[in-house]
């Protein structure tokens, strides 16, 4: 008998494949459709400090704060009133897939500044969410700013919101933080539970006939699981915090290297986008039959280990990789 199972954030799961954030979060039969499908866990699409801010009338003083173009800020934003629904709203949606369904339900906000918005941290929880996952999505385009400073900024808000829940804390990193095992251990020390490696930023395109900037979210393949993948394995028992790894999880190869690697979980949004929610109970059975092929007993048994943890030196590990990778081409040119 093959085991699946896994733990993260003090969650007891039935397997490592968990619903990322997405629309897919926005209707109580998808969510049901999922479990259905054998996912062990959803993570609610993000309830954004904008929608908070703008329903409490205080938007405009978020996007006015010392600058005189205010109308110019504004006109960023999608509509608020049709961008998703709104935080009551949001807050009723958790607690009626909690109602529906028996996998554990992930609440998600998406914020940089801390204030009042940070109250739906505890709201979340009150809805019936089992653990809340912050998204910390930020470009760093301010040129007087260093990563000390946006990191400390990062860290203050982790710390806030860890004081206003009871439930365990992940966070969503950006694969751009420099140094970043040292600020995950910040984040860890500051309160989080877990970290989720990584957003996924969308790449913005230029439409060269309309001079528009394009706003363009592009679904991942196999290919985007490379990054996080190294960093997973990098982190691995380095960090007290339990490690998801989203962006490029597409089949049940991608799992096991995920957790080869050192992950808990894998959150999966663009393959279930792509080829339907059917696709968990696939990737499910394809890692079974895997896992009994070369005589794995467990998802924990091989957790880690492709890691770095046992690798004396990981820096000049990776600097050797590197040059080995280059030296990989020397042939084909003859
Ligand atoms: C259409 C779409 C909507 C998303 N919405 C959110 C969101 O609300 N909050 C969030 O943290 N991530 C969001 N994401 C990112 C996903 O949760 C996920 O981390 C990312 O897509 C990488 O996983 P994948 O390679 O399986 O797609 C969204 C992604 C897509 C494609």
């Amino acid at each position: 008998m093959t085991d699946l199972s896994t733990t993260y954030l003090g969650l007891n799961l039935k397997n490592p494949l968990v619903a990322a954030a997405s629309p897919l979060s926005k209707h109580v039969d998808l969510v049901k459709q999922m479990e259905d499908a054998g996912i062990s866990a959803v993570v609610m699409y993000s309830l954004f400090e904008e929608q908070i801010t703008h329903e409490s009338n205080a938007l405009d003083y978020f996007l006015n704060r010392g600058s005189e173009s205010f109308a110019e800020a504004l006109t960023y934003f999608p509509e608020m009133e049709s961008y998703n629904i709104g935080p009551e709203s949001y807050l009723n949606l958790i607690s009626k897939i909690k109602e529906s369904v028996n996998i554990p339900v992930i609440g998600s906000l998406n914020g940089v500044s801390t204030g009042g918005w940070i109250d739906y941290a505890k709201k979340i929880e009150h809805a019936g969410a089992d653990a809340l996952e912050l998204n910390i999505y930020y470009i760093p385009t301010n040129i007087k700013m260093g990563s000390k400073e946006i990191e400390d900024a990062q860290v203050e808000l982790v710390a806030e919101v860890h004081k206003q829940i009871n439930i365990p804390l992940t966070i969503k990193l950006s694969p751009y933080d420099s140094a970043l095992p040292s600020f995950a251990r910040r984040l860890c020390d500051a309160g989080a539970d877990g970290l989720v490696l990584f957003n996924r930023f969308y790449q913005p395109d230029i439409d060269t006939e309309t001079l528009e900037v394009i706003p363009s979210l592009q679904l991942s393949d196999s290919y985007d699981l490379r990054l996080p993948l190294r960093w997973t394995a990098i982190l691995y028992g380095k960090v007290k915090a339990d490690l998801a790894l989203t962006s490029g999880v597409h089949n049940e190869k991608d799992v096991l290297k995920a957790m080869m690697a050192g992950a808990n979980i894998v959150e999966i949004t663009s393959e279930f986008l792509a080829n339907g929610v059917k696709r968990a109970g696939e990737m499910l059975v394809g890692m079974e039959n895997w896992m009994n092929e070369y005589e794995y007993k467990s998802v924990s048994q091989m957790r880690g280990s492709m890691s770095h943890k046992s690798v004396a030196e990981p820096a000049a590990f990776e600097r050797a990789n590197y040059m080995k990778a280059l030296q990989s081409f020397d042939n084909k040119i003859g």
